[in-house]
């Protein structure tokens, strides 16, 4: 019941990040809802919104926001979105709504990543939430066992297809020593689209909110 009230104000003071004429990145998840519900009163002052994922898109459009087609746009001003797990280097893990492809897209046409999260989601080590695995459906049983030669335990999410017609595999108690590395490692797979690691696309500011109240880190651990 506290983490809405903290993923709602961490909404809120991402706000002060929300510069006139801009475009928006819009991630995916129950904070961002709470986020697309403060932006709605800033609608008019903004150039328009890209969405990370079809959810958030449906969203967008009933709120009758400006929506832009990714390709279309240039670079993204800001993109905004929460995480599964962060850590102090602000890295990540995100995909727990599947949208994860969308949103590394979206991170990486951003000048920067803000991510807003409840303090629950902050770790010193990532790796207790399994790790988001999107990948194309013949690819499976292929990608299952790759995982498990590496020692963790995949399982392949229930009833879930991702916008762009893929699967995901869950990855439970995969060790992470390096994160960007095993991040690169999965990459090279063939068959996975996206790693829900998101060491490449670390965030440049992270709002957490908690019982003290807000919070910032800023990369290389420059804290406020
Ligand atoms: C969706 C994500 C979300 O950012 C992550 O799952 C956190 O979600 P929530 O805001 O509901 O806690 O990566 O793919």
């Amino acid at each position: 019941m506290y983490q809405e009230k903290y993923k709602s104000s961490a909404s809120l003071f991402s706000m002060n990040y929300i510069k006139k004429n801009s475009i928006i990145g819009i991630g995916t998840g129950s904070t961002i809802l709470h986020f697309i519900k403060y932006l709605r009163k800033l609608k008019h002052c903004i150039t328009g919104v890209v969405s990370s994922s079809i959810h958030s898109l449906n969203i967008l459009k009933k709120y009758q926001f400006c929506i832009l087609n990714c390709n279309n746009v240039e670079k993204i001003d800001v993109y905004i979105d929460s995480a599964d797990e962060i850590d102090y280097n602000l890295m990540m893990i995100k995909g727990g709504g599947g949208a994860l492809t969308g949103e590394k897209i979206l991170a990486s046409k951003s000048k920067q990543f803000i991510c807003i999260v409840d303090d629950s989601k902050i770790v010193k080590k990532l790796g207790k939430f399994p790790i988001p695995i999107e990948v194309v459906p013949m690819s499976v049983s292929h990608i299952k066992k790759k995982l498990i030669s590496l020692g963790c335990f995949p399982i392949l999410r229930k009833n879930f297809t991702t916008d762009y017609g893929n699967k995901i595999i869950d990855a439970y108690n995969l060790k992470i020593n390096n994160v960007l590395k095993l991040e690169e490692k999965l990459n090279s797979y063939p068959g996975i689209v996206t790693v829900g690691l998101f060491a490449k696309q670390s965030a440049d500011i992270c709002i957490i909110s908690g019982k003290l109240g807000i919070k910032i880190l800023k990369k290389n651990n420059k804290n406020s």
